[in-house]
Parts: structure tokens; C-alpha cells; sequence
């Protein structure tokens, strides 16, 4: 079996339910359930035998060792974190805590299970950590994308702890041979995004008409990949990924934010037309966010090479299976929009 961290939140659900659509080796999911995870996420799965959920957190040292003796896996691949920019700006101290300390104490585990193992088992032990293009630091318009020896520069307290935790990740492999791979992926979209994130928040709030905030002039340009994109990299390096190497993940469609916010109100106006006029009439452009990087962009082109690897979907054909879905899932995002969410809403965006 796998063991998953962070299976309840955005990708890594993804990540699950696509694992056991395409195979029949069983799940193990562990997550805290913090306000990013949701049971609900993975309700498909509540009565299959393949797979298991444990709520727990991963600094919890106890309980992951209990938990990779009673569930041997082959394979941890880790997402789990607190992944959300603007709320490590407003409190950065769970950021170090779950990515830094729960990362550590995770790489710790792992190797003492590990060393246990012996022939093939340890041969083919793998631990994949997800993490994100963010690391790099921000580009100016005419770089070059992101390759994997672009040096690290985070700029926000969330980028900080996930260099932090590669940093980590690769120096388990180096001093002790733990057999990790890592995926920094560029920003991903899909089914079961939490609304505090650009895509949903904007699909939210336009079918709630309420405003639809943009940092700064907009002008912000990120690499969107859809979310079974990134998970089909994820597999696709747990199968022939090479122990110590680091794959970047992308998927070659850099957009300014006020492009995507215009391409959602388009189809929104297409699929959910609102009588009182295009969705566009509620764009607002709001105070940015600060030390807000200008552009991310990733070069894929090791994975592809190397792994074979490519996405299958375009920006248009995901974009619209994204918008499709949340139409189609009015009660996830109810159930979501918690008193928690709306102090989150009231945090964020009262003063802007
Ligand atoms: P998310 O915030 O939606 O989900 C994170 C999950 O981790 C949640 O289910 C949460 O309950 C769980 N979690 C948090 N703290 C925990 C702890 N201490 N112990 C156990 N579980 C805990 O995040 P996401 O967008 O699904 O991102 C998953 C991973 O992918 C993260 O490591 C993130 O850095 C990385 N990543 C995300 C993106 C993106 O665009 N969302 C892009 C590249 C990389
Ligand atoms: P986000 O989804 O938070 O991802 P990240 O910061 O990890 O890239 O934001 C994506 C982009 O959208 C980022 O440039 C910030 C911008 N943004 C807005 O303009 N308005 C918003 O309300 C949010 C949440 C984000």
C-alpha cells in the first residue's frame, strides 16, 4: 500500500480518488483535517476496503510509527501543509510548524522504518515530496521559466517553509540514502479547490455576486496546470523517478491573473447566465498582496524527457471541466463556506 499525508485537501484527494480509479493498491490516508481538509472529499470512498483514513497530524511522531508498522507502505508521498500565501502572511507560525517540523518529523520516520526494511522492500521503498514552484522566487517577463537548478529565492513566509522542507528532503537522501524523490509543481486548478484560492473564490463569489477581488493591477502571471495533470506526474515519478532527483512540474500556460478572472466571468456568463448583466461588472481590483510575486513559470521539459510525462489537459479543456464541476457541486461549496471561512473572508479582504 501508500501511504498519502494530506489526502482530505485539494490535490491530495485528487490524488487519491485517482489512484484508485487506476489501481487497486490499497490507500492509507493520514490528515489532520485542518480547515483546507474535508472528509467529504474523499465520501466516494467511505465504504471501499482499499482505503483507509486516519485523522492525525504529522508531527506526530507516535502515531506515524504506529501507523507504518500495523500499515507497511511502499511508498509516502507527502502533501500534506499549509499551503494558502495570504494566510501565511497573517499568521506564518503554523507554516513552520505542519511544513518544516511536520516534514522533519515525517523524513524521520520514514528513514527509521526504512532501515528496517531489507531486500526488494527497501530497494523499492520510495518517499515523494510535493511540493511547489513558488521555491524559486519571481520572475521578471522575459526569464527564462524555472528549471530544477534554479536557485531557491522564496519571498512569502508559505515559500519559505516549503524551500525549507526540500531542503530538507534532499538532505535526508544525501546524508542518509532515504530514497526521496521531490515535485515542485506550478499552481494547479480543479474539482474540490478550497474557495480561498484565485479559481474558486472568483466561481464563489460570482455565482453569489458578490465582488470579485484582484490584487493590484492583475498583471500577476501564473503557470496553471489541472489537478489530475499534477497527479499523473506524481505517479508517474513513483514509478521510474530516480531516488535524490527533483522534477518540475508544469503545465505551459502562463496567464495574468486578470485573464483568467475575465475567462472565468466568460464562462460563467455562458454556462450560469445572470439576468442582471456579464459577471464581468463585478471585478474589483483591490489592494495587493504584500511581497506579492510578479510571475512564475515552469520548465517541464526534464519530466517530459526523462519520464515521459506530459499533461492531457489544456487550459481551455480544464477550465471548463473546472467550472462545470463547481456548478454541478453547489452543496461542497456550501458545506465549505463555514463561520471559519467567513473570518477568513472578513481577515483577508475587509481592509483591502
Ligand atoms: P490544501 O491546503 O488544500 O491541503 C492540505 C491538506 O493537508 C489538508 O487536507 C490539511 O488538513 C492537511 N494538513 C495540514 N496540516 C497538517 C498536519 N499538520 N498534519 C496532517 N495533515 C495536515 O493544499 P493543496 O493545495 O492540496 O496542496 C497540497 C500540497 O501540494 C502542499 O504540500 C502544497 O505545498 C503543494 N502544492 C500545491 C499547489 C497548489 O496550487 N495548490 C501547487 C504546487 C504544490
Ligand atoms: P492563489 O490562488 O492564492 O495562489 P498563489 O498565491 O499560491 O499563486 O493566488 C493566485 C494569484 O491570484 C496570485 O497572484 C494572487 C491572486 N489573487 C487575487 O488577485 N485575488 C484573490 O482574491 C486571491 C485569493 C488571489
Amino acid at each position: 500500500m501508500i501511504l498519502v499525508t494530506g489526502g482530505a485537501g485539494f490535490i491530495g484527494a485528487n490524488f487519491v480518488l485517482d489512484w484508485l480509479r487506476s489501481c487497486d493498491e490499497p490507500v492509507l490516508t493520514l490528515d489532520a483535517l485542518t480547515y483546507a481538509g474535508n472528509r467529504e472529499n474523499l465520501a466516494s470512498l467511505k465504504d471501499d476496503p482499499r482505503h483507509i483514513f486516519v485523522q492525525g497530524d504529522i508531527c506526530d511522531r507516535e502515531l506515524i510509527d504506529r501507523l507504518l508498522v500495523e500499515h507497511p507502505p511502499r511508498a509516502i508521498v507527502h502533501f500534506a501543509a499549509e499551503s494558502h500565501v495570504d494566510r501565511s502572511i497573517h499568521g506564518p507560525g503554523e507554516f513552520i510548524r505542519t511544513n518544516v517540523n511536520g516534514t522533519f518529523t515525517l523524513l524521520e520516520a520514514a528513514r527509521a522504518y526504512w532501515t528496517g526494511l531489507s531486500g526488494a522492500a527497501r530497494e523499492g521503498f520510495r518517499f515523494h515530496h510535493v511540493s511547489t514552484d513558488e521555491v524559486y522566487g519571481s520572475l521578471g517577463p522575459n526569464d527564462p521559466a524555472f528549471t530544477e537548478t534554479k536557485t531557491y529565492e522564496p519571498n512569502s513566509p508559505y515559500s519559505a517553509s516549503k524551500a525549507a522542507s526540500d531542503h530538507l528532503v534532499r538532505a535526508w537522501h544525501h546524508t542518509y540514502g532515504l530514497p526521496v524523490t521531490t515535485s515542485n509543481c506550478s499552481n494547479n486548478y480543479g474539482p474540490y479547490h478550497f474557495p480561498e484560492k484565485l479559481i474558486p473564490l472568483i466561481i464563489a463569489n460570482a455565482l453569489a455576486g458578490k465582488p470579485l477581488p484582484v490584487y493590484g493591477d492583475g498583471m500577476q502571471v501564473r503557470d496553471w496546470l489541472y489537478v489530475t495533470d499534477h497527479c499523473s506526474a506524481i505517479r508517474a515519478i513513483l514509478d521510474k523517478g530516480v531516488p535524490g532527483e527533483v522534477y518540475n512540474v508544469g503545465g505551459w500556460n502562463e496567464k495574468p491573473n486578470i485573464e483568467i478572472v475575465n475567462t472565468l466571468c466568460a464562462l460563467l456568463d455562458e454556462l450560469k447566465p445572470d439576468p442582471a448583466g456579464s459577471y464581468s461588472r463585478l471585478i474589483t481590483f483591490v489592494t495587493d498582496r504584500p511581497g506579492h510575486d510578479r510571475r512564475y513559470a515552469i520548465d517541464a521539459r526534464k519530466i517530459e524527457r526523462e519520464l515521459g510525462w506530459r499533461p492531457a489537459e489544456t487550459f481551455e479543456t480544464g477550465i471548463r471541466k473546472t467550472v462545470e464541476w463547481y456548478l454541478a457541486n453547489q452543496d461542497w461549496v456550501a458545506n465549505v463556506l463555514s463561520g471559519a471561512y467567513r473570518e477568513w473572508v472578513e481577515t483577508n479582504y475587509a481592509q483591502r
